[in-house]
């Protein structure tokens, strides 16, 4: 049995949607090349163009689970922003209370009461007590990563091959040939890679080796992997380790709860009852406004309370904070989004439509006769190329197929489903019902039927 179906069949395919995709949807390239003049790529951000492999449609407007195009297109929406977008669009409580909160004045650099909900909400929902904002993920893994340099007096940071916590000098590092950290892309510092060590995932031989150099002031990991094109889970007992190894070598460990915080209140921190000294979290905990936060146990909060120097002047300050960072209107939504929108009633919702999901991609693969390994894990779903799920990146990496992945993008984005960008899978979003489901169910088992055929 072919693990993929055959490369010629896949390249037919995917020249011909491709070729389909383009033709309908003009007023979206007239714009592009409009906004080439002012724009690098003709995007806002520049990876906007190179995340997607087709054209990216321009947006006219968007409603709970579906976005339209300029070319009067509407996508049944699975990749939600890169989770950012779990609550749906306009959420009726969040349309509420940003409107509200920009009425009443949305930045003032002076405290608001929703930063203590919020506070409060983040605290009964992750375990940590004390909380700080920003205004995105990736600030909020920066700040944990400052706070750990003072904490521990170390420098350097060590992640998992195969993470993804931002754009930040220090973490966004890979490995090459050699086992050298080099920085993973143009632009960043060699000084960040060179106080970064990069471990496989589920390799706690590995882990504990870089630890016992006593040098390392924070492990930063997602409690699952999901930015790999597949989810990669820990094997049973590797998060009990890695709390039991960084406890001893004196390390911090910070949780990244940035995309796996749908599956439930808590992320997977609850759901696994693991114990990190840090959580970051951002995307989804305030619908997509600009919100980030990091939650602290009591000691590193001990760390940041303001000291006065002899003469009342500031003193002993961490680099942490910005202008904008945990502003009001942030605030608002996310004080929104957690207490009407991220209810026990809607991740059981996702949950099961994340279950109905799973179940008929299962289904599919099993009917186009494909060895695929279909994973599932609260809301989300997905595909790996093989018939086993990777452990770590490496294998991830073994078996990915980026012709076929974008292939199954821009199927499915002619069927009026979207699911393009690098991701661990759908994602069932908040207001999606049943025939969100089913509708990527006729795709997905399209393809696959026109893949074998
Ligand atoms: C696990 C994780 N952490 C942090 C980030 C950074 O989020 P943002 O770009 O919103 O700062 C991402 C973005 O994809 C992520 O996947």
């Amino acid at each position: 049995m072919p693990t993929t179906a055959s490369a010629s069949r896949m390249r037919e395919l995917k020249e011909r949607e491709d070729a389909r995709y383009h033709a309908a949807r003009p007023k979206s390239t007239a714009l592009r090349q409009r906004a080439s003049a002012v724009m690098p790529n003709g995007v806002p951000m520049a990876w906007m163009r190179g995340s997607y492999h087709h054209e990216p449609p321009w947006v006219a407007g968007a409603a709970g689970a579906h976005f339209t195009d300029v070319d009067g297109f509407s996508y049944a929406d699975f990749n939600i922003a890169d989770m950012s977008m779990f609550c749906g669009y306009a959420p009726a409580p969040v349309v509420r209370a940003t409107h509200e909160a920009m009425l009443r004045g949305n930045q003032f650099m002076l405290p608001v009461e929703d930063a203590i909900v919020v506070a409060e909400e983040l605290g009964r929902r992750f375990g940590l007590p004390q909380w700080q904002f920003t205004s995105s993920a990736s600030q909020a893994n920066m700040e944990a990563i400052r706070i750990a340099r003072v904490a521990t007096g170390r420098e350097k940071v060590l992640v998992f091959d195969g993470k993804y916590h931002g754009h930040l000098d220090q973490t966004l590092v890979a490995l090459d040939d050699t086992g050298q950290v080099i920085p993973e892309e143009r632009g960043l510092s060699s000084l960040g890679a060179a106080q970064s060590v990069v471990v496989p995932f589920n390799d706690s031989e590995a882990l504990r080796a870089a630890l016992q150099r006593g040098d390392i002031a924070l492990v930063m990991t997602e409690p699952a992997l999901t930015n790999n094109h597949v989810l990669i889970l820990p094997d049973p007992g590797f998060h009990v380790a890695l709390r039991a190894l960084t406890r001893e070598a004196g390390a911090l460990l910070c949780i990244d709860e940035t995309h796996t915080q749908v599956v439930g209140p808590g992320g997977l921190t609850r759901a696994w009852g693991l114990q990190p000294d840090l959580v970051t979290a951002g995307k989804s905990i305030a619908a997509g406004v600009p919100l980030g936060a990091w939650g602290m146990c009591a000691e590193l909060a001990d760390l940041m309370t303001q000291r006065k120097g002899p003469d009342g002047e500031r003193d002993g300050l961490i680099a942490t904070g910005g202008t904008l960072f945990g502003n009001p209107l942030g605030l608002a939504a996310a004080r929104a989004a957690m207490l009407e929108v991220l209810t026990p009633q809607a991740y059981a919702h996702t949950q099961a439509l994340g279950t109905e999901l799973a179940a008929g991609m299962r289904a599919a693969v099993q009917r186009a006769g494909l060895p695929w390994y279909i994973h599932e894990l609260g809301p989300r779903a997905g595909y790996v190329f093989a018939p086993q799920p990777p452990r770590n990146a490496a294998e991830a990496r073994a078996v990915q197929d980026d012709t076929l992945a974008r292939l199954i993008r821009v199927w499915l984005a002619n069927r009026g489903v979207w699911e393009a960008i690098v991701g661990a899978g759908p994602t069932v979003p908040v207001p999606a019902v049943r025939e969100d489901v089913a509708l990527y169910l006729e795709a997905f088992d399209g393809l696959l039927q026109a893949l074998v055929r």
